[in-house]
């Protein structure tokens, strides 16, 4: 068995494919970490009983990050899954935490690194689109890529078309990668229970 947190600032759709996967897993989501008091991600968290927490960043950024160390060292978690989660972490925290973060980009990676990717594979005119699941370092969008996936574009997609598409991907990516590398942690002993 081994321990995931999760870090979403928005929706949490992605959250709530991890909490489903994990239903059926030797693994457990043992918190939701969020940066927005109206995340929906909260909401799903409420719905499904994972603890949910609030880290607010009023107060600047190295403030927030040692209240998220702190909640990081109750939850103990064997891996860390950023869902969503719009804020930058500093490299000194990124560092705490070698090869145990994760993130998902919505897009080929590395094309289209930061905000609004798949608006800009569209601009781009990308024929093909897809999704990055990778390590997070101190970059933004650079840390080493575990896992991609793309799809053709129909051409007459709008961007609402293209999101729905890229999502459901990232449903379906997602959760197998994370159960993927807590099996993995887990049977190297690093998991919560060896
Ligand atoms: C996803 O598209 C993910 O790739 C990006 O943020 C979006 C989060 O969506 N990093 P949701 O909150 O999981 O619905």
């Amino acid at each position: 068995m081994a321990d995931l947190a999760v870090l979403a600032s928005g929706n949490g759709s992605n959250f709530q494919a991890i909490i489903d996967a994990l239903r059926g897993s030797a693994h457990r989501v043992v918190g939701l970490i969020s940066d927005q008091p109206n995340a929906y991600a909260l909401e799903r968290a409420h719905r499904t009983e994972v603890p949910g927490r609030l880290i607010s960043y009023a107060d600047g950024k190295v403030a927030a990050e040692r209240e998220l160390r702190s909640v990081l060292a109750q939850l103990q978690p064997d891996l860390i899954a950023l869902a969503g989660f719009m804020r930058i972490l500093s490299p000194g925290l990124v560092d705490e935490f070698p090869h145990r973060i994760v993130n998902i980009h919505p897009s080929l990676l590395p094309r289209h690194r930061g905000l609004h990717a798949i608006e800009r594979a569209l601009e781009a005119g990308d024929r093909r689109i897809g999704i990055t699941i990778h390590y997070v370092d101190a970059g933004v969008d650079t840390g080493p890529i575990i896992e991609q996936r793309s799809l053709e574009r129909d051409p007459a997609w709008t961007v609402a078309d293209a999101e729905t598409a890229i999502h459901t991907l990232e449903h379906e990516t997602y959760p197998r990668v994370l159960v993927r590398i807590l099996d993995d942690l887990a049977s190297v002993g690093k998991g919560a229970h060896g």
